[in-house]
């Protein structure tokens, strides 16, 4: 795992945006695997900055979201399609058909996970993947637990990541409960990762992950250890306890 602590946030969504426009212009038809939550949203800011003023050209680049809420279709507010399409897909030259995120609205969310794996492995695989992570360690919505699903897969939310992610909600009850989610083995598929971690709350975790340097179901991201090519950027506050 290489870790490049930068300053503040800020320069941590500079640092990782650079990285992505470099895979980009190297690969005019990259797969990028995206991620939701606050983490990410500096750096798709910054990559719109970089189609705009240079030009960075999406036309050929497919996306593959991490994860999505069931019971929620792509027009609810607080549903990962919205949100994406919101935060970067409507302010860059992508295809959105290109866009791929979980259907929560899928009529049979156990068939879709397979044929969403299946979506990935015809798209070629991710060639970059960017992960938040939660501050209990999960990645994606894997949650820690004993056992963790290798594929794409119908999952439970923890407590304290209905309570984390409360906050974009009216109220604790209309978080969802369930969601679909890539599996562990789906994202470590992708050819490179890059885990964005920033801010005093993720510094307890981060500190676990960085340091302890041991695996475990409990702690999700720490399966990112196994992977070849982990870039973690990581602003101060994340990384000082
Ligand atoms: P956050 O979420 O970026 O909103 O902190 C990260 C995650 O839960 O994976």
């Amino acid at each position: 795992m290489k870790v490049i602590v930068e300053k503040n946030y800020d320069e941590l969504s500079k640092r990782a945006a650079s990285l992505l426009e470099e895979e980009i212009r190297n690969n005019p038809e990259l797969v990028l695997g995206l991620a939701t939550g606050s983490t990410p949203v500096g750096t798709y800011e910054e990559l719109i900055r970089a189609h705009r003023e240079r030009g960075l050209d999406f036309s050929k680049v497919s996306t593959f979201n991490l994860d999505e809420y069931i019971g929620l279709d792509g027009e609810h507010p607080n549903s990962y399609r919205y949100f994406m399409n919101e935060k970067l897909f409507d302010h860059i030259n992508i295809n959105k058909e290109k866009t791929y995120v979980p259907n929560g609205k899928a009529q049979n969310p156990i068939d879709y996970c397979a044929e969403y794996d299946g979506d990935i492995e015809r798209a070629g695989g991710i060639d970059i993947q960017i992960l938040g992570i939660g501050t209990n360690g999960h990645i994606a919505f894997n949650e820690p637990a004993d056992e963790l699903s290798v594929g794409t897969s119908v999952v439970q939310l923890t407590k304290s990541t209905i309570e984390d992610n409360s906050r974009f909600f009216d109220s604790m009850d209309e978080v969802p409960k369930t969601a679909i989610s890539m599996g562990i083995g789906s994202i470590l598929k992708a050819r490179k990762i890059i885990l964005l971690a920033s801010g005093k709350n993720k510094a307890p975790i981060m500190q676990k992950l960085l340091k302890e340097n041991v695996i475990s179901t409990k702690l999700p991201a720490s399966l990112l250890l196994l992977h070849p090519d982990v870039t973690v950027i990581v602003d101060e506050d994340a990384y000082n306890i």
